[in-house]
This record gives C-alpha cells, sequence and structure tokens, in this order.
C-alpha cells in the first residue's frame, strides 16, 4: 500500500520524505488555505510540494463546469510531472476525466462517497478515486466498508483504477485499507507519526534502557 501525505504543509511533506515513508501527496483547497497569508503564493507552494515530493501530487480544480475545469486542469498539469488533476465527482467533473484521459493526464476523482461513485469515476477514466472514509464515519456510516465494496467491484470488473482511501483520522483507517488491500492511503501528519507508536515498544525500551545501566552504569555502548 502506497503512503500519501494528505498536507499543503512543505515542512511535513520534507519530514515525511526524510522518514522515507512518503510515496506521494494529495492536497485540497481547504488544506491551501490552511497555507494561506503565510508569505508563499498557491503557485509557489504546488511547485515547491512538486519539486519535493518522490511520487504524484493531486492539485484540486475549483472550478465546477467542465471548461473551466479543463483550463485548470491543463494549468495545474504544466507545473510538474508528477502532478495528478483532483476533479470532483460531478456530471461536469465526469466528462472532464474523460477528456483528460484522453489526453494521457492522470486524474484523482475526488468526494467519493459510495461505490457507485468509485465506478463511474473509473469507467471515465480517472487513475485514483478518493472515498472519505472519516466523513462517512463522521455521520454514522462505516467508511471502510465502502472500501471494501469498491474493491470488490474493481476486482469483479478487472478495474485498474487505484483506490486511493483519503479523510483518514486514525491507525485503525489504515489498518483496514491494508487488509482490503486498497492501492493508497493519505494521511495527515499526525496520523503518519502515530502509526509506529504501541505503548508495548515504549515501555520495553524503556526496560532495556534501565536494563543496561547494570552493564553500562553511565549507559555509553561500549563497542
Ligand atoms: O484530501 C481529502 C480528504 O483527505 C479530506 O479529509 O479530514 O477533511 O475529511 P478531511
Amino acid at each position: 500500500m502506497k503512503i500519501f501525505l494528505d498536507t499543503s504543509n512543505v515542512e511535513e511533506i520534507k519530514q515525511g520524505v526524510d522518514l522515507g515513508l512518503v510515496d506521494g501527496v494529495t492536497t485540497n483547497p481547504s488544506l491551501a488555505a490552511r497555507e494561506a497569508g503565510k508569505g508563499k503564493s498557491f503557485q509557489d507552494i504546488i511547485k515547491e510540494i512538486l519539486n519535493i515530493t518522490p511520487g504524484p501530487v493531486s492539485v484540486e480544480v475549483v472550478a465546477t463546469d467542465y471548461d473551466n475545469m479543463m483550463k485548470q486542469a491543463l494549468k495545474i498539469s504544466q507545473l510538474g510531472a508528477n502532478a495528478v488533476i483532483k476533479i470532483p465527482m460531478t456530471l461536469d467533473g465526469l466528462k472532464a476525466i474523460k477528456s483528460l484521459k484522453e489526453k494521457r493526464i492522470p486524474v484523482n476523482c475526488t468526494l467519493i462517497f459510495n461505490p457507485i461513485q468509485a465506478l463511474l469515476a473509473a469507467k471515465s477514466g480517472a487513475e485514483y478515486v478518493s472515498p472519505f472514509v472519516g466523513r462517512l464515519d463522521d455521520i454514522g456510516e462505516d467508511g471502510m466498508q465502502v472500501i471494501d465494496e469498491i474493491k470488490t467491484i474493481f476486482v469483479n470488473y478487472g478495474i485498474s483504477t487505484k483506490i486511493l482511501v483519503a479523510s483518514v483520522r486514525n491507525p485503525i483507517h489504515f489498518l483496514r485499507s491494508a487488509i482490503i488491500g486498497a492501492d493508497v492511503i493519505t494521511l495527515p501528519f499526525d496520523v503518519l507519526k502515530k502509526l509506529p507508536s504501541h505503548p508495548k515498544t515504549d515501555e520495553g525500551l524503556a526496560r532495556f534502557l534501565d536494563d543496561w545501566k547494570k552493564v553500562s552504569p553511565d549507559g555509553s555502548f561500549p563497542l
């Protein structure tokens, strides 16, 4: 399972890339808004993210009609070879996905909340579909069940569109995505940092270091 960072924050991306855990990045207008007013233009931030990320970077259009979606998509795609165009799940969006596929420009279809939407995006030629699991959980539905159903449908029909699990809130989303066999999960940086943690790991390490003082009272390593 590929791991993407769900952020527009350049420092988080640099740290994630340094850890060797980040395969790509997803951004959206809300994430971009968090970086506004910090002295860099949107275009400069996106160009920097495209430069420092060792894989695909999803950048979302904000137009809602086909013609302007296409104009914005073409501008985004010129910013870097690893740019992926994020298009919302609407009728105009589906039409734009088809046209961008014909131009070999990869699309991540966003705001997916059920398997029907995912199947339509795949049929239109999306490279990725982004189901929002956390927002489904927020309204009392089971976001991960939608991932399971999309996976079944894509396997049924041999669909190569990648399932990109989005709106992730916790490590359980990560675990269930891996068990289902999602292709990609996009994580907020705070969820990424939680993944390696286990209280028994912390407890075990503390005990090892404590015992080590019996071998080397100052804690040094004498080899
Ligand atoms: O990138 C889209 C998605 O991950 C948004 O997540 O936390 O705003 O529901 P969230």
